[in-house]
């Protein structure tokens, strides 16, 4: 193509990716809720002609890009729900459902992955095997990626990308880190059985709210006495609830929170101590308990050799690379990974309010790089 004509043609690229990022921003969608979302990618990718496989899948779907030379077959994860939060982020294009925001750059997501795909079919003379582009819904549910796992839709994908916006770096540059970068994120559930009875008699009956209390001081010490001092591990005791009035001790108590590790045996011992010192202190205040472990997506570990193909085209690609931050919050990419290699980047999406906050935005000025930079890292390696 000469230059001229190319030069128009990225424009043109550059304005159907904004406009579809509004769009997406203005009409957010929560987990398994992603009903127009869906529709709206669909329609992209069949005005552009790319191919989006059959699948039974309520909401999401997975777009794949032949290329013309032998390869494998390797996918890019980008999700696509949004959350319930109200938006303050004084754009223009603000939601337009209240209390509904795309307040994690899941439309970022969504639209990069779109403009990777065109730009992929447009190069599939250059490009080897085959990509599936998984538009997942219900990340943040932390299951959707479960979901698209237990179909037989990516059997054949030997590796994954994923990657997330990252609100602390400005735009044009990429986080990477090798290892673990984001924690396995489980649930525990506590019910204290005592004996109630009134609050000036505590001796006629059991009182659980004690027992609670001497719970949740013994759970830190699975973190400062069970784990190795140099794994990144907590517990979070997050809502504790018992009686309804000042002059009852209650029958019952109930505990939960979330517990979140990096490796798989310090995930297996901090369930087994909870349990155990749920169980014990129960018995040692003469009271009863149950204990319930909920397990949520496992920890995300990057792939050394695709961490370090990552820096190397964002070099090519002139982008900055810095030191990706690992984090005790979770993502559900981690359960692709529990059959595929991966690897989970960052992308600078300009410095601005966290994700998750009301304030939260995206510079729309990284669509076109993200799409370019994500079509580099599938494109040339295999
Ligand atoms: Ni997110």
């Amino acid at each position: 193509m000469e230059g001229k004509e190319l030069e128009k043609k990225t424009e043109q690229l550059r304005q159907e990716l904004q406009d579809a990022f509004f769009w997406f921003h203005r009409h957010p969608e929560l987990s398994y809720e992603e009903y127009q979302t869906t529709e709206k990618i669909r329609e992209f990718l069949t005005e552009h002609g790319i191919e989006i496989m059959e699948s039974e899948l309520e909401t999401g779907l997975i777009a794949v890009i032949h290329g013309e030379k032998e390869g494998a077959v390797r996918a890019l994860r980008c999700d696509i729900d949004a959350l319930p939060v109200l938006e303050e982020s004084g754009v223009p294009y603000a939601s337009e459902t209240k209390g509904k925001m795309h307040a994690c750059g899941h439309d970022f997501h969504i639209t990069a992955g779109l403009g990777c795909a065109v730009l992929l079919q447009k190069k599939k003379k250059d490009l080897s095997g085959t990509i599936k582009i998984i538009f997942q819904p219900a990340e943040e549910s932390a299951r959707g990626a479960e979901k698209i796992t237990e179909t037989d839709l990516i059997d054949d994908v030997k590796l994954i990308w994923g990657f997330h916006a990252d609100p602390t770096n400005p735009v044009g540059t990429i986080g990477i880190r090798e290892g673990y970068v984001a924690a396995a994120a489980d649930r525990f559930l506590i019910r204290i059985t005592g004996k109630g009875c009134h609050g000036a008699h505590p001796d006629t009956g059991i009182d659980p709210i004690p027992a609670a209390a001497a719970m949740v001081q013994a759970f830190q010490t699975i973190v400062t006495r069970n784990s190795d001092a140099f794994h990144p591990t907590l517990i979070s005791v997050t809502r504790i609830e018992a009686g309804n009035t000042w002059n009852v001790v209650p029958e019952t108590a109930e505990l939960e929170g979330t517990v979140r590790t990096m490796n798989r045996e310090d995930r297996v011992l901090f369930q087994k101590r909870l349990q155990e010192i749920t169980e014990l202190t129960a018995a040692a205040y003469g009271a009863k308990a149950e204990f319930q472990w909920y397990p949520g997506s496992p920890a995300v570990y990057n792939d050394p050799e695709m961490a370090r193909i990552a820096e190397e085209t964002a070099k090519k690609q002139s982008l900055l690379t810095v030191p990706e931050e690992s984090s005790m919050g979770g993502d559900d990419f981690s359960f692709y990974e529990e059959k595929l290699p991966g690897c989970y980047i960052k992308i600078g999406i300009g410095v601005g309010p966290a994700i998750h906050q009301p304030g939260f935005k995206v510079d729309p000025k990284i669509l076109l790089p993200a799409a370019e930079y994500l079509t580099a890292l599938l494109i040339e390696n295999e």
